[in-house]
């Protein structure tokens, strides 16, 4: 199956991913051997570090495009935006790039180690300015890890969440892993993404796709591999996360799978 990444690092310049073209053309090389067909770039918007605006990643995706288009690869422009009190302003002032046929998806990274307090009324902020939050990675943050059951709360609010495919392959440890698998098997994903930055951590989901289709079933690898990024591009609705393991198993609390809450 045809596999979109959602979140990529890979523009030398703008970030910590790629440092040079040398090496962002060898990452391109390696997204295109796994199979991958779409690629996101997602440079980090995290003001006072990473400030790279939209003219600019649109410049840098347009000028990699032929050399992608040589590896059959599709490039689509758009950033990964720390969670900020002043991240819906920014977006209301066109600093930061979202995703989408409308630009209506933000790729949004929450903090990594706690969830502030202000979270929620902040994605709520870029809700009403029209903007669907997309967790980065949330198995990756203490905050959601140590509180699972706020992501079903967020996804029930209409947030949707981009997980990391390596999370899945365990190159995170046997902690995210396990928590990536359950937020995969409760039917909490709507997007894969390497998070690709180096050769180190490269652009390749072939190995996450296999596990997702063996965790949740081949229909929900597709939905999240390929087709709901395909609705993202297209403005189709992104379809529900439901896998099959989600809609035939009993439902069971968070609590089940994370012994740490106990
Ligand atoms: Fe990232």
């Amino acid at each position: 199956m045809p596999v979109a990444d959602c979140h990529t690092h890979l523009l030398p310049g703008l970030d910590d991913g790629a440092q040079s073209e040398e090496e962002a053309r060898e990452l391109l090389g390696l997204a295109a051997a796994s199979g991958t067909k779409i690629l996101f770039l997602t440079p980090h918007y995290l003001p006072g570090h990473f400030q790279a605006g939209p003219q600019e990643v649109q410049a840098a995706v347009a000028a990699w495009q032929e050399t992608a288009s040589d590896l059959d690869l599709e490039l689509v422009a758009g950033q990964e935006a720390y969670l900020d009190p002043g991240l819906p302003e920014a977006v209301r002032d066109g600093r930061v790039l979202p995703l989408g046929r409308d630009r209506s998806f933000l790729l949004v990274e929450l903090p990594m180690d706690h969830l502030p307090s202000w979270a929620d009324d902040t994605l709520f902020q870029l809700q009403l300015k029209g903007i669907t939050p997309v967790l980065a990675h949330p198995e990756r943050c203490a905050g959601v890890i140590k509180r699972p059951e706020w992501l079903e709360g967020a996804v029930s609010r209409g947030l949707l969440v981009q997980l990391n495919g390596p999370s899945l392959t365990g190159a995170h440890g046997p902690q995210v892993e396990k928590v990536a698998k359950s937020f995969l098997r409760h039917g909490l994903v709507h997007f894969l993404g390497s998070d690709a930055h180096s050769r180190h951590r490269p652009p390749v989901l072939r190995p996450a796709v296999e596990a997702v289709v063996s965790l949740a079933g081949t229909e929900a690898a597709r939905r999240i591999a390929w087709e709901n990024p395909m609705a993202l591009l297209s403005g189709h609705a992104i379809a529900s996360a439901a896998t099959e393991a989600a809609a035939t198993a009993p439902r069971r609390p968070f609590r089940h799978f994370f012994p740490w809450n106990r």
